[in-house]
This record gives C-alpha cells, sequence and structure tokens, in this order.
C-alpha cells in the first residue's frame, strides 16, 4: 500500500484519463481538489495520449498508472497498492466505426473492463461503503436513434444499434446492477456529443478541422441529415464535477448541450470559419465536401432532456457554441504538433481502412 496516500483526505481513480474527455476531467479534479490524490489509470490506446496531461503531470496529487481494466490483475493491483475512495469510470473504446470494424475490442473494454472495476470496488469496499463512489460516464447512444422530434430523457428505453452504444448500455446495465444486487454505491450519466481541445482526429468535428486545414476531402456520410447535440468537453467535466460531489446514489442523469446540428450544416459552419481564420476565399473549404457510403445502422438523431440535471444539480452548460467552436477550432490550429504526434502510422493506416472504400 502506497504512503503517499496519508497527505491526501481522498483518493480517486479515474480511468480513460488519458483519453479526450478524461484529460479534461483530470485537469479539473487535480486543480480543484489538491487534497485528493487523483490517480489516471489508462491503457494508452490509439486514443490516449499523455501529451494532454502535461500541464498537470508534475501536479503533487497526480499519478499517472499504465493498465488494462480488462486485465483483472492491473485492476486488483491499483486497488492493493492504493485505498480507492471513488471511482470515475471513463475508459472505453469509443468510435462508433470502430465498433463496426472490430466489435470485440468494445466488448472486452467496455463490458469486461467495467466488471472488473465494479468486482474490485465491490471487493475491497465490502463492509464500507458509505463514503464510497462508483462514477459510470455514459452515453446517449444507448436510447438509441429519435425521430425528428423528442428527446432522450432518463426513463427512455435502451435500444442501442451499433456495438460501441450496445457495450456502453450492456457496461450502464451491469453498474445498476451491482447497485441493487450488491449496494455498490453507483451513479451514471449519459451525455450528448462532446466536442474541444485533445480530441481524437477520427471523430467528426477534429477530423472536419484537420482535413480542412490540409485541404484534404471532408467525409460526410450519407446526406449528412444525422443530428446530434454537441456540448462544450468542459461543460460536460463540470457536470461529472457535480454529479461526483452532489448526485444521488443509484440515480441516473443526462447531460446534454441543447444544441442540436445536422452534420451538413455544421460542416458547412467550421469551413465558413476556417475560410475566414485561414484566409482563404469564402465558399472554397465547402468544395472540399464529399458524400461518402452512410455508417451501417447511422442513427439518424440524437437529443438529450438535460432538465433533471438542471433542476436537481443546478448545472447547464456555459459555453455556447458559437464561441465553443471557434475556441475549438483555435487550439487545433495553434497546437499543430499535438496534431502531427497523433497522426501516427496507425492512425493513418485505419484512416485509410475507413474511407477508401466509401469514396
Ligand atoms: P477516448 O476514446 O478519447 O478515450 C478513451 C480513453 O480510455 C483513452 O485514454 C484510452 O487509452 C483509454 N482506454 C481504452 N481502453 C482501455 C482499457 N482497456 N484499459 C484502460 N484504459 C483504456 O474517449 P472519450 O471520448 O474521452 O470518452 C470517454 C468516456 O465518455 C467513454 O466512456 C465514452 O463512452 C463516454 N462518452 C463520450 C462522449 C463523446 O462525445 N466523446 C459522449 C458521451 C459519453
Ligand atoms: P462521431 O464524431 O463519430 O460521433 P457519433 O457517431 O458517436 O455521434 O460522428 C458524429 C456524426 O458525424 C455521426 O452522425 C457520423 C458523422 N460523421 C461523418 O459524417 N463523417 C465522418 O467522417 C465521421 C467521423 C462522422
Amino acid at each position: 500500500m502506497s504512503d503517499v496516500m496519508e497527505h491526501f483526505r481522498k483518493t480517486i481513480l479515474i480511468t480513460g484519463g488519458a483519453g479526450f474527455i478524461g484529460c479534461h476531467v483530470v485537469k479539473r479534479f487535480v486543480r480543484n481538489y489538491p487534497d485528493c490524490l487523483i490517480l489516471n489509470f489508462d491503457k494508452l490506446t490509439y486514443a490516449g495520449n499523455l501529451e494532454n496531461l502535461s500541464e498537470i503531470e508534475n501536479e503533487n496529487n497526480y499519478r499517472f498508472l499504465k493498465g488494462d481494466i480488462v486485465n483483472e490483475a492491473d485492476v486488483s493491483k491499483v486497488f492493493a497498492d492504493y485505498q480507492i475512495d471513488s471511482v470515475i469510470h471513463l475508459a472505453a473504446e469509443s468510435h462508433v466505426d470502430r465498433s463496426i470494424s472490430n466489435p470485440m475490442a468494445f466488448i472486452m473494454t467496455n463490458i469486461v473492463g467495467t466488471v472488473n472495476l465494479l468486482n474490485a470496488a465491490k471487493l475491497n469496499w465490502a463492509g464500507k461503503m458509505n463514503d464510497k463512489r462508483f462514477y459510470h460516464i455514459s452515453t446517449d447512444e444507448v436510447f438509441g436513434s429519435l425521430g425528428e422530434t423528442g428527446f432522450f430523457t432518463e426513463t427512455t428505453p435502451y435500444y442501442p444499434r451499433s456495438p460501441y452504444s450496445a457495450a456502453k448500455a450492456s457496461s450502464d446495465h451491469l453498474v445498476r446492477a451491482y447497485y441493487h444486487t450488491f449496494d455498490l454505491p453507483v451513479v451514471v450519466t449519459n451525455c450528448s456529443n462532446n466536442y474541444g481541445p485533445n480530441q481524437f482526429p477520427e471523430k467528426l468535428i477534429p477530423l472536419m478541422i484537420h482535413n480542412i486545414k490540409n485541404k484534404k476531402p471532408l467525409p460526410v456520410y450519407g446526406k449528412g441529415d444525422n443530428v446530434r447535440d454537441w456540448l462544450y468537453v468542459e461543460d460536460h467535466a463540470e457536470a461529472i464535477d457535480l454529479v461526483f460531489h452532489q448526485g444521488t446514489t443509484g440515480e441516473t442523469y443526462n447531460i446534454g448541450g441543447n444544441n442540436e446540428w445536422k452534420n451538413i450544416d455544421i460542416v458547412r459552419h467550421i469551413c465558413r470559419i476556417m475560410d475566414d481564420k485561414l484566409n482563404r476565399i469564402a465558399g472554397e473549404s465547402e468544395e472540399l465536401i464529399t458524400f461518402v457510403t452512410d455508417r451501417p445502422g447511422h442513427d439518424l438523431r440524437y437529443a438529450i432532456d438535460a432538465s433533471r440535471i438542471k433542476k436537481e444539480l443546478g448545472w447547464s452548460p456555459k459555453h455556447d457554441f458559437e464561441k465553443g467552436i471557434e475556441k475549438t477550432i483555435d487550439w487545433y490550429l495553434t497546437n499543430t504538433l499535438w496534431l502531427e504526434n497523433v497522426t501516427t502510422g496507425e492512425y493513418r493506416k485505419y484512416y485509410e481502412q475507413q474511407y477508401d472504400n466509401r469514396q
């Protein structure tokens, strides 16, 4: 057992802290809670990048632990080495397109990995569950696809339609099962699409920014009519902080941006902003838009009703989309080294597989 914990009030284990959302959560917790030891447990898959955490990596209350949640021994070791008070579980395979080409990685990490963490918490917290918390971060994609109207609420039945969302749905059910069966003090949130700095450029917004910058084709699936509800990542991190501290055990909160965009509209919007920023002729980047074969089983629309978290915990997004997207574009244009470093050989290989047969 590490003696470093003596200096801290609590030890919080954050999984997936080197990823997109995780790094914003880790940075927020390290800065806001200097009396807590923040452990970042991450396998460093293609999506995990320790450069995301360079601002806080030398802080006293931060430790990085490399490990795989699918490996029971790795998970047991963290719980043996540290007296963990809480878990904030973000580690996951997160990209729908990858879940279509390789579902098994999603089953292993999102389901088996989550159960390994649940088992370790259950074992180590037996008889002292009172001041513990297992916070599972999930997605609105578990609810399936909406038509042109309506919103997902906390009671919308699950109807996942991709291997990614089915694996996340399965993990949500298991987390709730451990609450009902074993009294594990869990809380769950289901959030809409995030955007912002540090997102791996295989997801819509950073991919478009990257390709516009490099004058490469902008692959829009189908007709671009699919709708997503976009939330700035720091607003999600703030909601996570709030639910972690004030959410009711056993409950679920939906988190969303109340900010619906059709894919084609968002791509055109980014093109216009970037033409301006890069001193290009108006309309130049839109010429790069290329409609490609649709994603199989492509969910038409996601939209979150976030009234519960607003009413009960007083949360609402602080960033309006105009400012948030501009901040995001500026970040990618400024952090050229970050982009260069993540666009590795593996990424290019994946990118080619993904898009070469879609043109
Ligand atoms: P991401 O893909 O950017 O990062 C995932 C992180 O998990 C990476 O650092 C990766 O190295 C790590 N990881 C993957 N497999 C692991 C394993 N087996 N063991 C340990 N670490 C592992 O994902 P993200 O977009 O930051 O999403 C984080 C969480 O939030 C996920 O659970 C996702 O389902 C959820 N979520 C994401 C969004 C979104 O728009 N990105 C929206 C709602 C919910
Ligand atoms: P994505 O960022 O992969 O998030 P999710 O599928 O989890 O919502 O995709 C967002 C939307 O953009 C989704 O409707 C699929 C679409 N899309 C494209 O049209 N082209 C692309 O190259 C990508 C990656 C996504």
